[in-house]
């Protein structure tokens, strides 16, 4: 009689361990093979020795215990950092460096973000670019240079992809170019996602400066200006990691363009490969349309044209 096993405990401890044991089995066990488990985005890519060392370094000085690589789903989070984070991005991930100390800000957007030489800077004294700052100098990684026997090792042990010429390339180079090679990857497979995703760029409002020659707008803009430009642009746009703003070229193209390509280039930032106005980019000019208010970019802008005498 089947209620005989309530009076049976061993039988029934047993009967039952054996139920909840199937039970997870199936429900948890089993899923986690299925392929719908390991998500990994369509242009996602293993990284590449360089990279990979950079990662290594990256964990070897604890830069997780500052920064996060997780954007949460919160509107303020997407605000600040940019689309949040996918499971699909962290497939090659071993282990993954999410973090939770944010004493610096999240790095999961970082890629592409600036130029190769403004991190190069950054690493060698964050405090040039941010008097307050209390990340530490990484100048010294420029003076270690890289094993490629143990970069090759460690993508062995890993599995991923590599290629004898590759390995080959790393010698003599330095864990500085491997840590920045680092950052420009991170997060980029979801960045570069077509359609969906991606920010639509935004236009520029007006075509001409509303606030061109006003004397209190330039005096702003000449603060603005200090404040978020000039590590890039020069103290009066002469150029040093970004190009010179006032020698008459836009975008490597003889011949400036109108206030309102100034707008959106400021508000939108630059993505490698976007074109405006028949010009190809190529990237690192971060966007400043979510820090900046529409008339202090105007602003800015009345500050350039007085720096190109105009
Ligand atoms: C003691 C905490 C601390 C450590 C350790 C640290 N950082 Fe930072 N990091 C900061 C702070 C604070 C900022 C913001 C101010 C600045 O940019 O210097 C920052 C900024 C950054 C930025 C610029 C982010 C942006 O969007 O502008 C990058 C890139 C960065 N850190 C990378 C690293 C890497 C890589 C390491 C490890 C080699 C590291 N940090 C170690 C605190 C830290
Ligand atoms: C992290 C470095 C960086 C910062 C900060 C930065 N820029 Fe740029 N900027 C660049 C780079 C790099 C380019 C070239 C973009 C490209 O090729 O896609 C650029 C291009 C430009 C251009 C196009 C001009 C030309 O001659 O090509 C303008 C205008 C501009 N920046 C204005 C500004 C203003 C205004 C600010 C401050 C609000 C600013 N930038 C802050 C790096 C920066």
């Amino acid at each position: 009689m089947a209620s005989d096993i309530y009076r049976k405990p061993i039988m029934f401890a047993l009967v039952s361990a054996v139920v909840i044991l199937v039970g997870t089995f199936v429900t948890m066990f089993i899923p986690m093979m299925t392929p719908q488990m390991h998500p990994r985005l369509e242009n996602l890519m293993p990284y590449t020795p360089l990279q990979l060392a950079g990662r290594d370094i990256y964990q070897r000085e604890g830069c997780n215990n500052c920064h996060t690589q997780t954007v949460r789903p919160l509107r303020t989070e997407v605000m600040r950092y940019g689309e949040y984070s996918k499971a699909g991005e962290f497939a090659y991930d071993y282990p993954f460096l999410w973090g939770s100390k944010r004493t610096g800000p999240d790095l999961a957007r970082i890629g592409k973000k600036y130029p190769d030489a403004w991190h190069e800077r950054h690493f060698e004294n964050p405090r040039e670019f941010y008097p307050e700052s209390n990340m530490p100098s990484y100048g010294w990684l420029k003076m270690h240079a890289l094993d490629p026997a143990s970069v090759r090792s460690h993508m062995d042990a890993l599995a991923f992809p590599y290629t004898q010429d590759e390995i080959s390339a790393l010698q003599g180079r330095t864990e500085m170019d491997a840590i920045v090679a680092y950052m420009q990857v991170v997060g980029t497979a979801v960045t570069k996602k077509a359609g969906g995703d991606v920010k639509p760029r935004v236009s520029a409002p007006e075509v001409r400066n509303p606030l061109a020659g006003d004397p209190a707008a330039t005096a702003a803009g000449k603060e603005l200006y200090g404040e978020n430009c000039s590590v890039c642009h020069g103290a009066s746009g002469e150029g040093d990691i970004g190009p010179s703003l006032v020698d008459g070229m836009f975008l490597y193209v003889e011949g400036d363009l109108e206030d309102e390509d100034y707008f959106e280039m400021i508000y939108n930032g630059s993505e490698e490969g976007n074109v405006e106005a028949g010009r190809v980019m190529q990237g690192g000019m971060p966007a400043f349309g979510e820090e900046l208010s529409k008339d202090e970019i105007w602003s800015i802008i009345a500050f350039i044209r007085t720096l190109q005498g105009k």
